[in-house]
């Protein structure tokens, strides 16, 4: 599970960096009125390819690192200590809730008409790169800090 850790950490930043990608695609979109375009799915496309390895990585890293078993053995104690928490309850719930946002925002973009496209792009991708941001285990964030680049555990 370190290398898996590890991995966690560092492809936190492809989805950031395809994310951020793919908000500022929808707002050139919407301001210049261009088309729905190869770049613009290729943006969201990789946003989503990178939060569905994270989920991967995460789940295995929810079962097999201990927090399913601190879970296991009573929310109660979760719920009072904020560091078991934050990775069971906050991170982990809205880390789920932002890939479905990731996942249905594709389905609603390829639906869309095609003056609406960017919109729904910065809607869906917009609202789950932010619940991203809020949910990341940042350095400054001093109870559940972690660092910005993990190469050992
Ligand atoms: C886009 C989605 C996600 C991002 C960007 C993300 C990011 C991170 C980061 C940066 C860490 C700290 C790693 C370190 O210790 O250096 C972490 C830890 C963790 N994440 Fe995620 N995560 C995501 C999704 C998930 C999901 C969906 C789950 C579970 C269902 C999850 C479960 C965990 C757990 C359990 C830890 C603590 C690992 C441990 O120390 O045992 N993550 N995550």
């Amino acid at each position: 599970m370190q290398a898996i850790n590890i991995v966690h950490n560092i492809i936190r930043w492809a989805v950031l960096i395809f994310g951020i990608w793919t908000v500022i695609n929808a707002i050139t979109g919407i301001k210049n009125k261009r088309t729905y375009s190869a770049n613009d799915n290729k943006s969201n496309l990789l946003f989503m390819v990178f939060c569905d390895i994270q989920l991967l990585m995460g789940l295995l890293l929810f079962f097999y690192n201990g927090w399913f078993d601190k879970m296991k053995a009573g929310m109660g104690a979760v719920m009072k200590n904020g560091y078991d928490r934050f990775f069971i309850i906050e991170h982990a719930l809205l880390m789920i809730i932002a890939w479905v946002l990731v996942h249905v925002g594709r389905v609603a973009v390829k639906k869309a008409a095609p003056e609406q496209q960017h919109k729904k792009m910065l809607l869906f991708f917009g609202l789950a790169l932010f619940i991203i941001l809020i949910s990341i285990p940042w350095p400054f964030r001093t109870e559940v800090a972690r660092p910005l680049f993990r190469w050992t555990n």
